[in-house]
């Protein structure tokens, strides 16, 4: 536990599982408030009793499919009501169904883009127009390496994850002067609970996809949302640079 968010605010998008989950739990034991995005709302309300039992900070729940840019508003409105201001945004939320260049359908595009492009431009959009007025923040996007080298059988997905990193760059271009930061944290291989479920449903144990993991990853172990958190918690402090 450290103070190094304390007093500030930040937004989780799908923080109800996975690295979203970590990445809200290390935000609430640096000091931070905490908003938890999502949809599952059994699982959100866990995240906060979570937060709240172990931080003692302030945490809230907000539930929305962030496919539709009225619950992107809404999230940021909600925390705004709540808290006052919205210092950090995590575009975190995603979704990574499978597909190659000759078998993706128009639906399957639509629906990975709807989320992992459209959902973290309207999250950023609200919550810039929230840090113009108090003054700065910092957004942190969940990028894949797939968003520079294109896997194979995710073809849209990394075409997403692309159109994220241009996403952060602008941001962190344009609103510099304003002191609002954005980055981008390269995920590694992480076993999250959308990772490991995917994988399930494709006839992968969780033990076979660690020892397929393993073989190819440098560490030789698949990475934790822990080992997420620790980056993103990283870029969130929006302290000032004059
Ligand atoms: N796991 C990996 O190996 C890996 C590698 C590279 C990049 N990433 C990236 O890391 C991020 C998190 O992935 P993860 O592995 O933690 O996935 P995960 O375990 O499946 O969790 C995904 C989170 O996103 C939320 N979400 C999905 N669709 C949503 C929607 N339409 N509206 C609002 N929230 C939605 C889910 O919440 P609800 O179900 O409650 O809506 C959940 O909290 C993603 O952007 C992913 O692309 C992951």
């Amino acid at each position: 536990m450290g103070n190094r968010l304390a007093g500030k605010v930040v937004v989780v998008t799908g923080a109800t599982k996975g690295i979203g989950k970590g990445i809200a739990l290390m935000c609430a034991s640096e000091g931070a408030s905490v908003v938890v995005g999502g949809r599952n709302e059994r699982d959100g309300l866990m995240v906060v009793r979570d937060i709240e039992e172990a931080y003692g900070t302030e945490a809230l729940f907000v539930q929305g499919d962030i496919s539709r840019e009225a619950a992107c508003k809404q999230l940021i409105e909600q925390t705004v009501n709540r808290f006052g201001r919205v210092d950090g945004l995590v575009n975190n939320a995603g979704i990574f169904p499978r597909g190659t260049m000759t078998d993706t359908s128009e639906e399957l595009f639509d629906s990975i883009f709807a989320v992992n492009i459209k959902g973290a431009f309207f999250c950023a959009m609200y919550a810039i127009q929230s840090m113009l007025k108090t003054g700065g923040g910092s957004i942190v996007h969940m990028g894949s390496t797939n968003g520079y080298k294109g896997g194979k059988d995710l073809a849209a997905y990394s075409c997403s994850k692309g159109a994220m990193l241009t996403l952060n760059r602008h941001i962190a271009a344009h609103y510099a002067r304003d002191h609002i930061r954005s980055n981008w944290v390269t995920v590694g291989w992480v076993a999250s609970e959308g990772e490991i479920e995917l994988h399930q449903s494709r006839g992968l144990s969780p033990d076979k996809l660690k020892e397929l993991a393993e073989s190819h990853i440098p560490s030789g172990r698949m990475q934790t949302p822990e080992d997420m958190a620790y980056g993103t918690v990283f870029c969130c402090p929006t302290k000032r640079v004059k």
